[in-house]
């Protein structure tokens, strides 16, 4: 095992503590989401499937740039396309036809697809569709289920309507104890949670505003595929009261078809929202949906100046078209099955009671017990003995097609290492000694698990 610090990165983190509220731009690139003082802070370079850290480490990137990275990091043909718009203008003071070309790609790619309109992120995506679906409908209120990004509408949801539980509706879609600090108090009550999985929930929900909601907005999995008749019954009761159904495709993306998630759900959804994946690893979102619903977007102000940037619009053409041609869901899935067979049998041959399961195309790692303290520790000490060996990530793996099975074998060497540290501190019941760091600050807890 190579001799690895992080101290540059922490140099830095400190510097920018200093300068930056909340240390970083993205709450999942905070090192306190990962082994805090083991694990990198700071990426100097990427390739492939790796980056090298700014204290001159290398590791195998299991996060894929939070899933932006599908194709791998500097992929050729996106970057050859993007360096070649460079040198005719990244944008102008008038359009460019690439912006046309896209909007034929996606509606070319995704069921639900008849219009576009283009953002820069997921969570500005979202805004968009949820405004449209406003707009469309005339209706204020909003159900979701999952994570939606950061803006006012969404995080209106925890916001005190003098129900019981204050500040609670985005505990289990987001992470517990978001106080909505800076949101209008007057959007309390715009913004609804339901539970993903429970048809009645939502009836009911439906049921409780009848006639005032605009969409139901959600994300269509993530960690498991739906329950057999799930979607579809999410698709029956939002048309029976005339509610608009979003599908927030930002995180599951490109891996699970190269056309999102909606071939394999079988599901359409009269809008859905993509970003990350889309561009590989350049700023671009899009909203897409049925022409009747969008076409409202025609009659609202919703205008930003680099939303059609070319690179952005050149990165997510190339993309898209380099996820059908390379088949990147096959080569994902193929991925993903090997590491959760092998992740787990290394597991069980140290003894650990672990599973890596989930989607193939998003395995994740699961420590089985009953004991929230002790499974923060061994997820914390998993993810720390990974970093020290190479690999980057969290129990849960973002995979991209540059992954090769050098990757594969290595962090299963890892991961073998990882469980007997492991195994030996359940053992000796010093689980906590074995720690360098201080507990993950696990923030993300979504949908299913
Ligand atoms: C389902 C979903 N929607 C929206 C967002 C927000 O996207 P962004 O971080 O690009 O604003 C995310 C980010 O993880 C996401 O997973």
């Amino acid at each position: 095992m190579q001799d690895r610090n992080v101290d540059k990165s922490m140099k830095l983190y400190e510097r920018a503590c200093q300068l930056i509220p909340g240390g970083t731009q993205l709450i999942s690139r905070r090192p306190t989401r990962f082994a805090c003082g083991v694990s990198p802070v700071y990426a100097q370079r990427a390739s492939g499937s790796r980056f090298w850290d700014i204290d001159g480490n290398e590791y195998i990137d299991w996060v894929s740039g939070i899933g932006a990275i599908i194709l791998g990091y500097c992929d050729p043909v996106v970057d050859d396309a993007v360096r070649e718009q460079i040198s005719t203008g990244t944008m102008y003071s008038i359009n460019h036809e690439l912006e046309v070309e896209l909007a034929e790609e996606l509606v070319n790619t995704i069921p639900c697809a008849e219009m576009v309109r283009y953002a820069k992120g997921g969570g500005d995506a979202c805004a968009i569709a949820v405004r449209i679906a406003r707009g469309a409908s005339g209706r204020d209120k909003i159900l979701f289920s999952g994570y939606h990004g950061w803006h006012d509408w969404y995080l209106a949801a925890n916001l005190d309507t003098g129900a019981d539980q204050k500040n609670a509706s985005l505990d289990s879609h987001l992470f517990p104890g978001i106080d909505p600090t800076g949101v209008p108090k007057c959007l309390a009550g715009t913004a609804i949670p339901f539970p993903y999985g429970d048809l009645d929930a939502l009836g009911n929900a439906l049921d409780d505003h009848h006639g005032e909601i605009a969409a139901v907005i959600m994300e269509p999995f993530r960690s498991e595929l739906p329950p057999d008749g799930y979607l579809e019954g999410v698709a029956k009761l939002a048309r029976a009261q005339d509610v608009i159904l979003i599908f927030d495709e930002v995180s599951t993306g490109f891996r699970p078809t190269a056309s999102g998630a909606q071939p394999l759900v079988g599901v359409t959804p009269d809008m859905a929202v993509f970003a990350k994946s889309i561009s590989n690893g350049y700023p671009m979102g899009a909203v897409v949906g049925r022409r009747d619903v969008m076409e409202a977007a025609s009659q609202m102000f919703i205008s930003s100046t680099y939303w059609s940037d070319t690179l952005g619009l050149r990165a997510a053409l190339t993309t898209l078209q380099e996820v059908r041609r390379r088949d990147v869901p096959k080569i994902v899935h193929d991925i993903g099955t090997t590491l959760q067979s092998q992740i787990t049998s290394v597991a069980n041959e140290t003894g650990v009671s672990a599973r890596c399961e989930g989607l193939s195309f998003h395995p994740h790692l699961t420590f089985e017990t009953d004991n929230e303290v002790e499974r923060s520790q061994l997820a914390t000490l998993f993810i720390q003995e990974m970093a020290k060996r190479g690999c980057h990530g969290y129990t849960s793996f973002y995979l991209n097609a540059a992954q090769t099975s050098d990757d594969i074998e290595q962090t299963v060497t890892a991961a073998l290492a990882t469980f007997q540290i492991i195994a030996q501190g359940l053992e000796k019941g010093n689980l906590g000694e074995l720690l360098e760091c201080q507990q993950q600050v696990e923030s993300f807890r979504r949908l299913v698990r």
